[in-house]
């Protein structure tokens, strides 16, 4: 076996040569743009032709009508929607509820894969959006639409087309209740770029998330707002987020969270009260459970604080999760708070990671944090001496927190 290989090797010839890369001719990329800024930006600076976007999200969260607004702006070309969910009325009907322009729209209501692609090489659209990949079907594959076979090659012929005719494709794909892209998962590595679509049911808020990206960084996110009339860029989340702060109360503290490379201020609410019977309960929205728990048990180690005794509940405002340390502090300050009873000062926005020691770390990207707060007129910005010692400004006062009790101590005592 290992032999016959062998002379497999040496007596084999190809034509084939490798090419010098000073030889390959390149085109620069050719990029889409749909009016949207937020998504534009995400993808790096509009579609690239040829190009292949999965966005993901929950159902019900507005894949759909992104898509739709998307396909509105786009005005270099014609865009083809696939549309295996909804009637092509219906989509009109939506379409003319979300905007008074139609743009170059063509609607196709099929799911067969032979139709879909026949279609395509046919008309020669600049841009297809298929909604969504869990309803085409490969006829030839004997599983059902949405099974990972189907999925998988769906996708890769619709890939395969998309870099042969150089059409850009937008793939809407369904995530499953556990929070995993359930098929879409298994062709994130067949797609240029992965997106994406989230937010909290009962809020407004949504963000486009870029998780992949052959064509730019996966720094940037997108923030929109779900509106009457569709989706709505959100510029100044900060503002949005704060809106309905709570003033004067104990138990509310402001941090500075960045999301991709745009710092976003938010509110985080602590509410602690003895606990009655049984076991303390420690429930968080928006906040990592077993982060709280560690901060408590900093806080019951490092100052004596017997949180031990009390139920904990940690809401950070506005439906945005957080999933950085940067906002450490500002919890343990807002739980403090609530403890005592004593409301921070509203001008102030808290910012520092907190170790097992009780120590204060050092954040990244401290100065576009501070932008932030500055821009929205806060007075005093608490973060953590090392990164204090870097910064001066004139608008805001830069309080370094050096540990722990110190800073406790600075705002309640
Ligand atoms: P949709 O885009 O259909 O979600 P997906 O394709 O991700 O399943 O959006 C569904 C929700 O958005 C629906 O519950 C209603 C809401 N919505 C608005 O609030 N305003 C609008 O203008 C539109 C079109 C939808
Ligand atoms: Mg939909």
């Amino acid at each position: 076996m290992v032999q016959s290989r062998k002379t497999k090797s040496t007596s084999f010839k190809s034509n084939i040569s490798s090419i010098s890369i000073h030889e390959i001719e390149t085109q620069k990329d050719i990029r889409f743009h749909s009016k949207i800024g937020e998504f534009d930006r995400v993808v790096g600076g509009g579609i690239v032709s040829g190009s292949v976007i999965l966005i993901g999200g929950d159902p019900g969260i507005g894949k759909s009508t992104l898509m739709l607004q998307i396909a509105e702006g786009i005005e270099q070309g014609k865009v083809l929607y696939v549309t295996g969910e909804e009637s092509i009325q219906q989509i009109k009907l939506r379409m003319e509820r979300l905007s008074t322009k139609l743009g170059n729209l063509h609607l196709l209501a099929e799911t067969n894969l032979d139709i879909i692609s026949e279609v395509i090489e046919r008309e020669l659209p600049s841009i297809v959006i298929v909604d969504s990949i869990q309803t085409i079907y490969y006829p030839l594959l004997e599983s059902a639409p949405g099974s990972i076979a189907q999925v998988r090659e769906s996708t890769a012929l619709i890939t395969k087309i998309a870099k042969e005719k150089n059409i850009s494709v937008l793939l809407v794909g369904h995530v499953t209740k556990d929070g995993s892209i359930a098929g879409p998962r298994v062709i994130e590595h067949m797609v240029d770029t992965v997106l994406q679509f989230e937010g909290e049911k009962h809020y407004a808020f949504r963000i486009l998330r870029c998780l992949k990206n052959r064509f730019g960084s996966t720094n940037e996110i997108g923030i929109f707002e779900m509106r009457e009339n569709g989706l709505q860029e959100v510029e100044n989340p900060s503002e949005i987020f704060l809106t309905n702060r709570s003033r004067n109360i104990s138990g509310s503290a402001v941090v500075a969270s960045l999301e991709g490379t745009r710092p976003i201020l938010v509110e985080v609410q602590a509410l602690v009260t003895p606990t009655n019977y049984g076991m303390p309960q420690r429930t968080v929205t928006g906040f990592d459970l077993r982060r709280l728990q560690m901060l408590l048990a900093v806080l019951e180690k490092r100052l004596g604080y017997k949180v031990g005794t009390h139920d904990c509940f940690i809401n950070i405002a506005g439906g945005i999760k957080i999933d950085e340390p940067a906002a450490d502090l500002g919890i343990i300050c807002a739980i403090v708070s609530s403890l005592t009873d004593k409301p921070i000062s509203q001008d102030s926005v808290i910012i520092g990671e907190v170790g097992l020691g009780g120590e204060i770390r050092t954040i990244p990207q401290m100065e576009r944090r501070i932008q932030e707060a500055e821009k929205l007129g806060f007075k005093k910005i608490i973060l953590p001496e090392k990164n204090g010692k870097v910064f001066k400004s004139k608008k805001i006062q830069i309080i370094e927190a050096r540990n722990l009790k110190n800073i406790i101590d600075f705002l309640f005592k």
